[in-house]
């Protein structure tokens, strides 16, 4: 194994991978995300081809990112550079890093906006103000959040504020911690949101409109849009875990742990789709609502429960921490950039990345009101910007890492890495890179394209 030495640290242990990696996978793509793409692709069959994106696609890259992570003990940019330069000769496939640092950039944007609506929400919970709400009340609530662009601002700007500030002083301190108490927790408040909404609402409607498949309706749209979520949720295409992977002890393992954070993030998204679902299938919200869904279904969930104050604000408060730590993945790989390659300060890098991100979301918060008419393509700005990264970069960045990975990496090298021998797991994670992932994703390229039928 090469055994280089990342500039900023190493993870303490293989647990605080994991729980890094978690921190940046589960967050608002599993419990906002999902449920509302999952309702405008009719459920079932989207949720059947998004379940075979995260397995056939996902797992191998995930593995296979942390992989030229670690070994490349690198920014994204870098990494990629100086395994292009040792596989290949030439430093061409360093593009790779190069669209995922852009992306990140773009996700967070727009993800700081929803996690300052997820801030409102607390606050406003914890007020009281939600209490015993009925649908129309909520839907009112919605509108006019909206329709408030400085209260919008504030949020985003407190948000993105509160995740520059934790990059700014390390990725290491405070993450760690945080991740280790707030997923156990979300995971049970979520087990809790399910069986009350489904004993409450429409358990078994949901349970069929997620999993009873239509294949009939499935066209390139539905396939790209579950291909995107899949990446999207994973936090895959963009580096991220490659940076994550930079901080990987050098005997870690990498399948059983990709295996085990790939396990969660998708049962983490089933769970919260089956609580929407049942939520808006059982009051007669329409899932095909779109980025406004999950502010709905929950208040809605927690506005007649008993202990709904505390528990809805409880489960607020954990989805913003779990957006947090997502946040942080998303500015790292381009702070680490800033750091190795160009000398600036942890702080300074952070403070610009994090400029940046709010100046583009503003855009994104003024899609939902002042430039609500400017549509186009997939309709509002924002839904532009989300489109573009999610079913475009990321799984552009995954298709361009598989071909490293697979085709101009030598097999030894990727033997010599993964340590694992060339048994069956390794043979079966060789084959799905250079195979099944290019495949996956160029053939899905194509069908969006309607260039295959
Ligand atoms: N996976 C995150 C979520 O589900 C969002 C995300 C996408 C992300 N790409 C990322 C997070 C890269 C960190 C790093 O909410």
């Amino acid at each position: 194994m090469v055994r280089r030495q990342s500039l900023h640290g190493q993870w303490s242990s293989r647990l605080a991978f994991v729980l890094a990696a978690t921190g940046a996978a589960v967050g608002l793509g599993n419990i906002w995300r999902f449920p509302y793409v999952a309702g405008e692709h009719g459920g079932g069959a989207f949720v059947i081809i998004y379940l075979a994106c995260v397995f056939a696609i996902g797992l191998p890259l995930f593995m296979a990112e942390a992989m030229l992570g670690r070994r490349g003990r690198r920014n994204p940019i870098n990494a990629m550079q100086l395994l292009s330069q040792e596989e290949a000769g030439h430093s061409g496939w360093q593009v790779a890093g190069w669209i995922g640092v852009a992306t990140g950039i773009l996700i967070l944007s727009y993800y700081s906006v929803v996690a300052g609506l997820t801030f409102s929400y607390a606050i406003d919970i914890a007020a009281g103000s939600l209490n015993h709400a009925r649908p129309m009340d909520i839907t009112a609530h919605y509108r006019e959040l909206m329709n408030s662009p400085f209260e919008l601002l504030f949020w985003h700007t407190l948000f993105l504020a509160f995740a520059v500030f934790v990059v700014a002083r390390g990725v290491e301190q405070g993450l760690e911690r945080v991740v280790k108490f707030v997923m156990p927790v979300l995971f049970l408040m979520l087990v809790v949101v399910v069986v009350y909404a489904g004993a409450k609402f429409a358990f078994g409607q949901a349970v069929q409109y997620l999993f009873d498949a239509d294949f009939s309706r499935v066209d390139g749209d539905t396939l790209l849009t579950a291909l995107g979520q899949a990446f999207f949720s994973l936090s895959l295409g963009m580096g991220a875990i490659m940076a994550y992977g930079a901080y990987l002890p050098d005997d870690a393992s990498i399948p059983g742990t990709s295996f085990a954070i790939v396990l969660v993030d998708t049962v983490v998204a089933l769970l919260a789709g089956l609580a929407i679902f049942s939520v808006a299938l059982g009051s007669g919200l329409d899932p095909a609502t779109g980025p406004g869904l999950m502010f709905h279904a929950l208040p809605l969930t927690f506005a007649d429960m008993p202990g709904g104050v505390f528990f809805g604000t409880l489960f607020f408060l954990l989805l913003i921490l779990a957006a947090w730590s997502s946040s942080i993945g998303l500015i790292e790989p381009a702070v680490a950039r800033m750091v190795e390659r160009h000398g600036f300060s942890r702080r300074n890098a952070a403070l610009a990345i994090g400029a940046l991100a709010w100046l583009l979301g503003v855009l994104t918060l003024l899609s939902f009101n002042a430039f609500s008419g400017v549509r186009f393509l997939a309709g509002s700005l924002f839904e532009n910007l989300d489109y573009l990264a999610a079913n475009i970069l990321l799984p552009l960045g995954g298709l361009l890492v598989a071909l490293f990975a697979g085709w101009a990496m030598s097999k030894a090298s990727s033997v010599d890495e993964f340590e694992i021998g060339t048994g069956l797991r390794y043979t079966l994670w060789r084959s799905f890179t250079r195979f099944v992932v290019p495949l996956g994703v160029a053939g899905i390229f194509c069908r969006a394209l309607g260039w295959l039928p």
